[in-house]
């Protein structure tokens, strides 16, 4: 038997992403087992979901240490767990070339807006404040720009005229919880190149 791929996934809070991530393995959606869950903040709360999993837990601190820096000191902790892909689940640091570069085109991140709209922070109230009528969510490949690499996959949400900015926040959540799985799996499961800037997914029958 082939071993599973290795998941390195990466928090910096409530690890709702991760719990889904790990509810697909469960249910044999996502073919892949979790290494080690690292955070750069030791009261995120995912930690104890991962914890209570069993899984190997890391905390990688950005206090006082440069971008760069926490980047070197991330590698250093990331590496020995191997990963296939690293899954950024919430974590809200920017990451550097010592990083990046250690592992390119193995780093997928979600964000809670259709990119290249509403980067940055709190992007579900971005959406709602400018008045789109969809917004959604998106899995990208992850560079040295924020929120910036090649993208996946994404799904729709409709933007409803009784929405809050806490409704709205909600059912992009609900979503990105079944589009990140199902972006992991393809990307660790099916054939897939880079063209610019797309990520193009090799068709089983044209193999
Ligand atoms: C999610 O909505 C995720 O898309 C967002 O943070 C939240 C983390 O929730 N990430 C970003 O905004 C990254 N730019 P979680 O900790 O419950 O998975």
């Amino acid at each position: 038997m082939t071993s599973l791929p290795r998941l390195v996934v990466l928090i910096s809070g409530r690890g709702s992403n991760l719990q889904a991530l790990v509810a697909a393995i469960r249910q044999g959606r996502l073919h892949a087992t979790v290494a080690a869950v690292v955070s750069n903040r030791p009261d995120a709360a995912g930690l104890h979901f991962a914890v209570a999993q069993g899984f190997p837990t890391r905390v990688v601190s950005h206090v006082g240490l440069s971008r760069t820096e926490h980047s070197a000191a991330l590698r250093e902790v990331v590496l020995p767990f191997e990963p296939d892909l690293i899954c950024l689940a919430g974590f809200m640091r920017l990451l550097a070339p010592p990083f990046t570069r250690t592992f390119p085109n193995r780093i997928v991140n979600i964000h809670p807006s259709l990119l290249p709209a509403f980067p940055g922070l709190d992007a579900q109230r971005q959406a709602f404040d400018y008045g789109v009528k969809v917004s959604g969510c998106t899995v990208h490949l992850v560079d040295d720009d924020l929120d910036h690499g090649p993208i996946v996959m994404q799904s729709v949400v409709p933007v409803l005229d009784d929405d809050t900015p806490e409704t709205l926040a909600a059912r992009i959540l609900a979503a990105e919880h079944k589009t990140y799985p199902a972006a992991v799996e393809q990307l660790l499961h099916q054939p897939w190149r880079i063209e610019g800037r797309r990520v193009v997914f090799q068709s089983y029958q044209s193999v």
